[in-house]
């Protein structure tokens, strides 16, 4: 790191998310930038390496049950994200997000809207699975964060849908019902954030199916006007 970033890092407290991207803009050989927008080439490069980098983080509890670290998948010049919860049994085994039951049912809210799933791009807020799919806890999340940020930073889409209220919650940062989250946009980071339901929570509740069309309209008119 040279003397520049590291005289700035001291000076915006080293945090821990700046650091991360001026090592991702070494690893990208960019040597003369501005700090806050640099556009990365080779993403889908760079998101590879990022993987193969943090695979075997033990950062939190969730390191000590996981079978495998599940980064993301899909399209890295995506101008849609999808960010869901965390693995399932299914993602864990397979290292894929939304590969599941849940995966079967977010596969088609995408149809419903005309998107292929090699055209968005696809998360998690934590990044291995809790143990029976319980809600990732809030040092979990803390701890994970930043590798959702750092692909949010690399991929720079111009919507975010956060699927169920743990997503909405950790990205928005409160503690909001689900049910006030929705049926609106957020401005995250200069990008149009919405929260919908989280498709295993539709597998169960059918009536809630039709404001969750409501919302993936709202995100495609959205989505195609930017
Ligand atoms: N549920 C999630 O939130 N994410 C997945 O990847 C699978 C199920
Ligand atoms: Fe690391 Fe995130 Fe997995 Fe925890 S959940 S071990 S922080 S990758």
């Amino acid at each position: 790191m040279n003397n520049q970033v590291k005289r700035y890092l001291s000076k915006t407290g080293n945090n821990e998310i700046l650091e991360r991207r001026f090592e991702l803009l070494e690893l990208s050989g960019i040597k003369n930038f501005f700090i806050d927008r640099v556009e990365i080439p080779d993403k889908g490069e760079i998101l590879s390496k990022l993987a193969l980098k943090y695979k075997d983080c033990k950062k939190c509890g969730l390191s000590n049950t996981r079978h495998n670290f599940v980064y993301g998948q899909g399209n890295p010049d995506a101008d849609i994200m999808f960010i869901g919860e965390g693995p399932g049994e299914q993602e864990d085994r397979q290292g894929i997000p939304f590969v599941g039951a849940a995966g079967q049912l977010f596969n088609k809210m995408l149809k419903a809207i005309s998107l292929e799933r090699e055209e968005v791009y696809i998360t998690n807020i934590v990044k291995c699975r809790p143990p029976k799919n319980r809600n990732p806890l809030p040092d979990e999340i803390e701890s994970c964060i930043p590798y959702l940020y750092e692909q949010i930073w690399i991929i720079r889409p111009k919507t975010i849908c956060a699927l169920g209220k743990v997503a909405g919650n950790s990205l928005l940062n409160n503690n909001d019902t689900l049910g006030s989250m929705r049926g609106k946009f957020y401005n995250f980071q200069d990008i149009k954030l919405m929260v919908t339901y989280h498709p295993s929570a539709l597998l169960y509740h059918i009536e809630w199916k039709r404001p969750a069309w409501e919302d993936l309209k709202m995100l495609m008119r959205e989505y195609r006007k930017v």
